[in-house]
């Protein structure tokens, strides 16, 4: 198998500990990585007066591929989000969060076996987010008029609603889910959600064999709720696309579980969607499972596909016979006693 060099940003609070968690999972799989480490966040900000330093962005360019931790995020002023910045400096214009439910983990959610497209409380949850990540609501582009009145620009392009689209029909195929649900609000933002929509359109009639559905960003809320399996892959702007990803998350049992990545033309950054969890940090209670879920796709992205499968046949295995199981889903276990059930699922 081939070297490869990938940037690896641990990132703040419980970044660290599930970072060094999944770094031990992909080297007992056999993947041979060197992990470039990088420090992003508040910390770097301190350290070396930037959020975001250039040589952050410079070796994710170089490596092409990069895992991240959490990085904190100041609410109401202070730095930018690192995760936007990074997404739109790498024009990684995919937010892929795959939803699938955990064999063993019950949420009031899950009943039952698998299925794509399965009917009501028939199955295990198994969906897609797709969401635009470069542009919509979180452009930045934020000020106030007069005092006591702000103004925030939402941007929607063409460009990227094509692309997006175009990015959720060929995952779909790929994939085997036979609908792609198009979430919107273009019955209010008329012109900005009206373009998306009609891009989407488009790109259905470039992909007949798939069906298409379109649906108001509050109904797919519901739907997500009532039959989650239904919508198949979602694809949507910036900022419903990060509140459906959440509500999808807390369906199979929360953020300590969920993969997620951004997507480029030629890079990819694969993150765990959960915040530093402030609450738990330091104590080695941290669920690894989304870093480590994340680092199976990035396997894949990879092409090293046997030790994408050896990970995610260890972690299954440790669900369904409940061998260690961390206390965000009501076990007893530490990080360290997860990570080593893991590998040792994997002898
Ligand atoms: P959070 O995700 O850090 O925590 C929410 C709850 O989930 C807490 O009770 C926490 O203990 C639990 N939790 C999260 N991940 C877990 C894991 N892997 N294992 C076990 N339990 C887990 O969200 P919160 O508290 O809103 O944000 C804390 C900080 O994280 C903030 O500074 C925020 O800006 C940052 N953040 C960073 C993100 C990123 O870099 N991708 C995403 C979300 C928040």
């Amino acid at each position: 198998m081939a070297k490869h060099t990938v940037t690896l940003i641990p990132g703040v609070g419980i970044g660290p500990e599930v970072a060094n968690c999944m770094c031990e999972v992909v080297a007992a799989a056999g993947a041979e990585i060197d992990w470039e480490v990088q420090e992003a966040g508040a910390e770097a900000a301190v350290k070396r007066g930037s959020p975001l330093p250039k040589e952050v962005l410079d070796s994710v360019r170089k490596n092409k591929i990069a895992i991240k931790g959490p990085t904190g995020t100041p609410i109401g002023g202070g730095h930018r989000s690192i995760n936007v910045q990074l997404r739109q400096a790498l024009d990684l214009y995919v937010s892929l969060r795959p939803v699938k439910s955990l064999p063993g983990v019950s949420t009031p959610f899950t009943v039952g076996p698998a299925g794509k497209g399965g009917a009501p409380g028939q199955g295990a949850i198994d969906l897609v987010i797709v969401r635009e990540n470069t542009e919509g609501m979180y452009t930045g582009i934020e000020h106030t008029l007069v005092p006591g009145v702000t103004e925030a620009i939402k941007v929607v392009t063409e460009k990227a609603s094509t692309r997006i689209n175009e990015f959720a029909f060929e995952y779909a195929e790929k994939m085997g889910y036979p609908r792609v649900t198009i979430v919107h609000k273009a019955n209010i933002m008329k012109v900005t959600d009206g373009l998306f929509l009609e891009c989407g359109r488009a790109a259905a009639r470039r992909h007949p064999k798939t069906e298409a559905v379109e649906m108001i960003v509050d109904a797919c809320a519901m739907n997500l709720v009532r039959n989650p399996n239904r919508l198949g892959v979602v694809v949507t702007l910036n900022l419903y696309g990060d509140i459906l990803s959440d509500l999808c998350a807390g369906l199979v049992g929360g953020l300590g579980i969920v993969p997620g990545a951004n997507i480029g033309s030629d890079t990819a950054v694969f993150e765990a969607v959960h915040g530093s969890a402030p609450d738990i940090a330091g104590k080695g209670l941290a669920n690894p499972t989304a870093l480590i879920q994340s680092a199976v796709m990035m396997l894949d992205h990879m092409s090293e596909h046997e030790c994408a499968r050896r990970v995610e046949r260890a972690l299954r295995d440790v669900y369904e016979k409940g061998t260690a199981r961390t206390g965000d889903l009501g076990g007893k276990s530490t990080s360290r006693e997860f990570t080593d059930a893991i590998k040792a699922a994997m002898k």
